[in-house]
């Protein structure tokens, strides 16, 4: 039994926030911006949460799937902005889209490798014959942990979701391989310090919770294990580089996209690349950027299509798919 990807979908909120607009925020320009990192412009939720765009990318894969909400039998999030604590966002959507009640739903916290993580546990039901149909979501809303005073940080990230609906069938396409990995003790490089440490008993006062991040030491990690993930993903199918059709990687900056396909050989044409309309997205940036390659027709039955992802944690993670 394999995870095929019957359908996809993603949102992502319509208040397009320029780079000229920035610069009128921090000390910054357009110019740094783009040369830095690729990004032109992000999108920032005002009015909607993470429950409401996840819920959104969420119906509009279902719809691509051609199948009911009834049909669902597992949602797996992954998100590191939930709107609230718990429930989770998974239990949300489960109610928004009108999902069975009692079916298993929960989310995974691995920042921007959230999708990839969320996939590779409903690739895991799907194997050992627990789940037929599966909702997959990514979603962030970073612009609520951001420091906008924050040059070094508030210039990268942006909101949306996305997801995909998984179909156990048998057969050559679908998941061949999902590989997760994490190093906590690199967790001081990128992360946020909720603020839940505030009872009376507890003699530690709760940090701001802005989003923490040294971006140079994860720059070189990123290039790095990007890099040996791709490998990893190609080794254990038996495959080379230029089997890949198309790879899809996290959106996080165009210099470690580029260094990521140079290290493969990839050229340019086979990277999907969305960072300069949405920025990093954390867990929301690969199914939204699988979404958009689907919708331009650029993804064929048979074609053999690579995700990378690496995050706070650290995190980073692939998967292997035969469309
Ligand atoms: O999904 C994982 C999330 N994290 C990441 O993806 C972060 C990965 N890291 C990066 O993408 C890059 O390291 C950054 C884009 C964050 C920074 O690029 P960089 O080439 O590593 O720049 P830098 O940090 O070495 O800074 C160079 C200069 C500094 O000034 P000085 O000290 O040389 O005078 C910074 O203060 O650029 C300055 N700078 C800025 N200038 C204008 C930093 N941010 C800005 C800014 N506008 N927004």
């Amino acid at each position: 039994m394999r995870a095929n990807i019957i359908g996809t979908g993603s949102y992502a909120p319509p208040r397009v926030l320029k780079n000229q607009e920035l610069e009128r925020i921090v000390d910054t320009s357009d110019d740094w911006i783009t040369s830095r990192t690729g990004i032109k412009e992000r999108r920032i939720a005002d009015n909607e949460t993470t429950n409401d765009i996840a819920t959104k990318a969420a119906k509009s894969a279902i719809k691509a799937a051609g199948v009911s909400p009834k049909d669902i039998d597992l949602i797996v999030a992954g998100t590191v902005t939930p709107e609230m604590l718990f429930p989770s966002t998974a239990c949300f959507v489960q109610a928004n889209i009108g999902a069975n009640r009692g079916i298993p739903a929960f989310d995974v916290s691995a920042a921007c490798s959230g999708f990839l993580y969320a996939l590779d546990v409903a690739d895991k039901y799907i194997r050992s014959g627990i789940s037929k149909k599966a909702l997959v979501i990514g979603v962030d809303i970073f612009s609520n942990i951001i420091d906008w005073k924050d040059r070094n940080t508030c210039v990268l990230f942006g909101d949306g979701a996305g997801a995909v609906v998984l179909s156990a069938e048998k057969g050559k396409s679908g998941i061949l391989s999902t590989h997760i990995h994490a190093d906590g003790h690199y967790w001081k490089m990128l992360y946020t310090p909720l603020g839940v440490a505030s009872s009376p008993f507890h003699n530690k006062p709760a940090e701001k919770s802005y989003l923490k991040m040294q971006g140079n030491e994860i720059f070189k990690i990123a290039v790095r294990t990007m890099g040996a993930a791709c490998q990893e993903a190609l080794d254990s199918n038996g495959l080379k580089a230029e089997d890949i059709s198309l790879l899809i990687p996290h959106q996080a900056n165009m210099r470690i996209i580029s260094a990521t396909a140079e290290r493969l050989g990839l050229p340019e044409e086979k990277v999907y690349i969305n960072l300069d309309r949405y920025g990093n997205t954390s867990a929301g940036s690969i199914p939204l950027a699988l979404d958009e390659a689907v919708k331009k027709g650029l993804i064929k039955r048979n074609d053999i299509i690579l995700f990378v992802a690496f995050g706070g944690g650290l995190t980073w993670a692939s998967a292997m798919v035969r469309w």
